[in-house]
């Protein structure tokens, strides 16, 4: 065992059991994520890196690894690594895409049925001891999302997901993306899905769902304008990236009754700060960053993740590699 791997959070046994035959393995065990300088204290004589999407793997911290050759992170996102840094220093990145589409598409179905139907709400009322009367014509009354437009932003593998689901529901499904690839084309046929420009997307909706990168194209794309295109009454459901969104223009959205409610699992600072604005809307529902969050996902995603780490520190091509490019160089 040359190679030294640091890992900076307890990942599921399934995966960090297979680096730790193989590697000389540190972990960060606490459940507080390691700060960039602690990431460096840690991993400074290490070739390899597990990472979190909590982790800031800039190009300073790059930079003061000068062992390092490979990133594996645990997820899919990998917005909070400087990849093109990584690249200029020969280092390989690796996520874990395809395995959590399906556990990620079940949260934000989640979400918008607890956002549409105020069941979050409504649970709190009947804890609080507030149901008194037995049926009300008028209690909680919420959206239907049978036979509603759902418009997904963002055909990738987790957009293509929720439109299966939504097929079930007898909707109709708008969906806007940059790209026209075969993949969303599949789509199309398989369910039903009708490709649109971004603005009757957001005017046609009654539910509009986020499946979108975190780029800096992506960075604010919906803020006060495409708010305020949204149809009056709009359920908004975000389990992307919270900076994909204004937060200052979604409260806004929210609390003039212009959109009836938000399911958010993502968050421009998480954890969310206890003063955020958002927290004092009760039309919103929140869940902590969990979208790939059941046992079996995390248990897969932990075994992709050494996988990775394990193909790539051999000099091998890992099949989730982010940055191929920095192969032509070796
Ligand atoms: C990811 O993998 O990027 C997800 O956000 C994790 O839940």
């Amino acid at each position: 065992m040359t190679d030294s791997v640091f890992v900076t959070r307890l990942i599921p046994d399934e995966g960090l059991d297979i680096i730790k035959k193989r590697f000389r393995t540190s972990v960060w065990s606490a459940d507080m994520p390691p700060s960039p300088q602690e990431i460096v204290e840690r991993a400074k004589q290490c070739s390899g890196l597990v990472s979190l999407l909590s982790d800031r793997i800039d190009e300073s911290v790059i930079s003061l690894l000068p062992k390092l050759r490979v990133i594996a992170q645990y997820a899919v996102g990998f917005d909070n690594i400087d990849v093109t840094a990584a690249t200029k220093k020969g280092v390989i990145v690796t996520n874990t895409p395809g395995v959590l589409t399906e556990t990620t598409a079940d949260l934000a179905w989640a979400l918008i049925m607890a956002a549409s139907r105020r069941i979050a709400e409504a649970d709190r009322y009947v804890r609080a001891g507030f149901w008194q009367v037995a049926w009300g014509p008028k209690l909680m009354l919420g959206i239907d999302i049978h036979s509603a437009t759902l418009g997904i932003i963002g055909m990738g593998r987790i957009g293509a997901a929720v439109a299966q689901r939504a097929k079930g529901f007898g909707m109709r499904i708008l969906y806007f993306d940059t790209q026209d690839t075969d993949f969303a084309r599949a789509v199309e046929k398989e369910t039903g899905v009708i490709r649109t420009d971004f603005a009757s997307l957001l005017s046609e909706s009654d539910i509009i769902t986020v499946h979108v990168p975190l780029t800096n194209e992506t960075k604010k794309m919906i803020g006060a304008d495409e708010f305020a295109r949204m149809k009056k009454g709009a359920v908004f459901v975000n389990t992307s990236r919270g900076a994909v969104v204004d937060e200052d223009a979604l409260v806004t959205a929210l609390s003039s009754g212009h959109l009836h409610a938000a399911g958010l699992d993502v968050f421009v600072t998480e954890p969310l700060p206890s003063t955020s604005p958002l927290l004092r809307l009760p039309n919103v529902v929140f869940v902590p960053h969990i979208g790939s969050a059941s046992f079996a996902t995390r248990s897969r995603m932990a075994v992709i993740c050494a996988e990775n780490l394990v193909l790539a520190m051999r000099g091998n091509r890992p099949p989730n590699i982010v940055n191929p490019e920095v192969l032509v160089h070796r």
